[in-house]
């Protein structure tokens, strides 16, 4: 199978969808490689690595975006998605569930396009699983980000010039993101509490040596919907949240907020009263900023002092350590390309396979993911249903 990596054009990505460990590894397996010069470049991984790897170092865009599958981590830009043809096959991030004009163009190219962010997420698929690798870096990252905006140690300190307490760290959403971001707080010696509203997570706040936050939010305490994902919360419930977690953040010195609803804006946490009344020097890091946030004070992809209180809202995370990231990444894509050939290493998408059918998101000129076609505002299933394109 030909493989093609291409160089991130998106604003800010610093990522590269494989990493030379992994180029060996498919190499070495009966594939081919090519990656267009300076991919790396951004995640400090030059052209030679990869060619020690056994890839060749390619920029015609023609010969690239011709190969068997091109693989990427940022959806593809208009142009990008015009270098492909009905024969090609994507994998990367698509954002089926809020780009409809990505799946879409796609769809229109014939395109057969993988979404990472489609992956079921059931245990067969956890190595394919990208949303939780990156995620696993936004927590961490979010941590180190809100460390550095304090003007206050996280770890309890008892020296010759006196004691400092430790800081106090809230982490609103305890998914992937939250819990790395719980795991890594406590790392650093705070203090943390823990709160989601999917009841289960309560232990595995806890078995990171933190407490979760209860609320009383009355008949919907626990808001688990499908797959596992949070539901969004009636009016009522969201007010009364809002309000019971401005009282627990009065005393809070940093709150890191993760909560997402797939496919839906981020829910609001932290309202501007909640700002108004968190202590002078306090920080916010509001992971949520691409779906519009959970404080109401942040500005999307900036750093604001409001109230003396700090809000961050920093894109894409994961891309501010765009090494490992990329590594982790790159493992998710070498899975998702074992399950898209054959034994003999062929390319073969085998649309029985759950995983195979729930990535894919656009196939024989058809956006099929439905909740792509959703977004899209198109009707509920595709009008032809192509058979395997492998
Ligand atoms: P996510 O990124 O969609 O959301 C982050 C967190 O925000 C979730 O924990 C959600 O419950 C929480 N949230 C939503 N609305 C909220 C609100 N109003 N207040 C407080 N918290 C709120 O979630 P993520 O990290 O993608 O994980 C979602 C689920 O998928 C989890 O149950 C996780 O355990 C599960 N999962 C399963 C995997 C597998 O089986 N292979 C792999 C990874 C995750």
């Amino acid at each position: 199978m030909r493989i093609a990596v291409v160089r991130e054009t998106a604003p800010g990505e610093r990522r590269v969808a494989l990493v030379p460990e992994v180029i060996r590894k498919l190499v070495s397996g009966g594939h081919q490689v090519a990656v267009e010069r300076g991919a790396g470049a951004q995640a400090m991984i030059p052209d030679e690595l990869f060619t020690e790897a056994g890839a060749s170092i390619d920029e015609d865009p023609s010969a690239l975006w011709g190969a068997d599958v091109v693989v990427k981590v940022a959806p593809p830009s208009a142009e990008e998605i015009a270098h492909l043809n009905a024969d090609s096959v994507l994998v990367g991030f698509l954002s089926p569930l809020t780009s409809s004009d990505t799946v879409t163009a796609l769809a229109a190219s014939g395109a057969t396009g993988f979404a990472l962010e489609a992956v079921p997420r059931i245990s067969r698929a956890q190595s394919i699983d990208a949303l939780s690798s990156q995620s696993n870096v936004a927590g961490y990252r979010a941590v180190l980000l809100g460390a550095n905006l304090l003007g206050r140690f996280f770890p309890m300190l008892m020296t010759a010039a006196g004691t400092v307490r430790p800081a106090k760290v809230l982490v609103l959403g305890a998914g992937v993101a939250g819990l790395q971001a719980i795991a890594t707080a406590r790392r650093l010696g705070a203090v943390v509490q823990g709160f989601d509203v999917r009841a289960a997570v309560k232990e595995q706040v806890e078995s990171l040596g933190a407490t979760f936050l209860e609320l009383d939010l009355g008949e919907n305490d626990d808001a688990e919907g499908a797959g596992g994902y949070a539901k969004a919360l009636s009016e009522d419930t969201q007010r009364r949240q809002q309000e019971a977690l401005a009282d627990a953040m009065t005393d809070v010195d940093v709150v890191i907020t993760t909560a997402l609803i797939p496919g839906r804006p981020a829910p609001l946490l932290v309202t501007e009263d909640a700002v108004a009344r968190m202590k002078p020097g306090a920080v916010v890091v509001d992971l949520a900023a691409e779906a519009g946030g959970n404080c109401a004070r942040s500005t999307p992809g900036e750093t604001v002092v409001v109230d003396d209180v700090t809000v961050a809202a920093p894109f894409n995370l994961p891309s501010s350590m765009p090494e490992h990231a990329s590594q982790l990444y790159a493992r998710n894509i070498q899975s998702m390309l074992d399950l898209l050939c054959d034994d003999e290493g062929r390319l073969a998408l085998d649309f029985d396979d759950e995983i195979v059918a729930g990535a894919c998101v656009t196939r024989g000129g058809e956006v099929v993911h439905p909740g792509a076609r959703a977004t899209a505002g198109l009707p509920e299933s595709a009008a032809t249903q192509p058979a395997s394109a492998s």
